[in-house]
């Protein structure tokens, strides 16, 4: 079985192709996965190139998509043949967050799916969606539950609410064609006006350059005739946030999900205070999430944006791919 191990300390060069073990029959209540597909997002970005410490030897990429090879005694769930994505929290499957850190998370506290075959319990997989790609499904278990739960489980996004996203990270695309599908308007950021007219091509209302309009926030305001966004999806982190709390209305919802300009700084609090506004952090979803938003997706016949697919064996050119931030949409791993 081919599969990717990630050598201490971490960096692109530490990423080695070998042949693992086959792993075997599935026991009661597992699966075994032939897997086809994973996605690359900054977290696993974060794990190989040591930035998040690992264990030698783990097999990196939080993200699969496959097919059911063979059923465990007692599995009803699934059957051999049917296409499944795997979760980012495989212990969490309803109710509110159990948990505040990566030790259950394939591709950092467990081995991810960087291979070709996995036995695992049926838990930490749901089907995909009907007529999705394996590289589409794989896009699903990150990026696209992080902006599901971020907009429709805590911001209660309704038809009508203005959301603003930050950049075209996967994230923030997954977010905008989940608020386009469902009947929100969109205020969408990039540093890139190229990218910026693919935003408008996906539906986004209006389009601001976050690099030649550095105060954005006041931006969001005039084009919600001073009124400020219903949702942010804040990506950015402390570079970002002020500029977020400035664009939210009075009473709005700012997901926290990211750390791209850093991991802590300064927050104008009495800002966010006098705006009332939620701020939540979130760290993706439960696997109740999970199935909620592959139905809205079937029901919408909505397919994620792909930028690129590489080989398992050109995981490090991927991952110099999403370092070069020239894509558009999901970097995925097919095989
Ligand atoms: N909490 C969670 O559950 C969760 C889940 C997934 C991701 N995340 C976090 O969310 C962030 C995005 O993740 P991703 O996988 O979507 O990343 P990604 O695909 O690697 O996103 C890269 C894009 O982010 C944009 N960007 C960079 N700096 C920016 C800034 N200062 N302002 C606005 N946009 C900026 C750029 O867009 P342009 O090229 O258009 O400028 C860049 O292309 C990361 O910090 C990641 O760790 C958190």
């Amino acid at each position: 079985m081919k599969r990717i191990t990630l050598s201490e300390p971490g960096g692109l060069e530490q990423l080695h192709l070998d042949n693992g073990p086959e792993p075997g029959e599935p026991g009661p209540g597992e699966i075994r996965v032939r897997l086809h597909a994973s996605s690359l997002n900054f977290h696993d970005y974060a794990v190989v190139s040591g930035a998040i410490p690992t264990k030698n030897g783990r097999i990196p990429m939080a993200d699969g998509a496959g097919v059911v090879e063979a059923t465990g005694e007692g599995v009803s769930e699934f059957k051999v043949g049917d296409h499944v994505v795997s979760t980012f929290f495989p212990h969490w499957l309803d109710g509110p967050a159990p948990i505040d850190n990566f030790s259950t998370t394939p591709g950092d506290g467990q081995d991810g799916y960087a291979r070709e075959q996995v036995v695992r319990p049926t838990n930490w997989f749901t089907h995909a969606p009907k007529g999705y790609s394996h590289a589409e499904a794989a896009t699903l278990t990150t990026a696209g539950l992080t902006a599901w739960r971020a907009l429709v489980v805590d911001g209660g996004l309704k038809a009508g609410d203005t959301v603003l996203t930050l950049g075209t990270g996967g994230v923030s695309i997954f977010a905008l064609q989940f608020a386009k599908m469902m009947g929100a308007r969109v205020i969408s950021t990039s540093s890139s006006d190229e990218k910026l007219e693919r935003l408008l091509a996906l539906g986004a209302d209006h389009i601001i350059n976050y690099t030649s309009t550095p105060a954005w926030g006041e931006k969001v305001k005039e084009l919600t005739d001073g009124q400020g966004v219903d949702h942010v999806v804040e990506v950015g982190g402390p570079g970002t946030l002020p500029e977020s709390i400035e664009a939210v209305r009075i009473g709005g919802h700012i997901s926290l999900i990211g750390v791209l300009t850093g991991r802590a700084g300064e927050v104008p609090t009495a800002k966010l205070m006098a705006k009332q506004a939620r701020l939540q952090g979130l760290i993706v979803g439960s696997r109740a999430h999970q199935h909620e938003m592959i139905r809205a997706i079937e029901a919408n016949n909505m397919h994620p944006i792909l930028d690129r697919s590489f080989a398992l064996e050109e995981i490090a050119d991927a991952f110099r791919h999403e370092e070069s931030g020239k894509h558009f949409g999901k970097i995925c791993l097919e095989f």
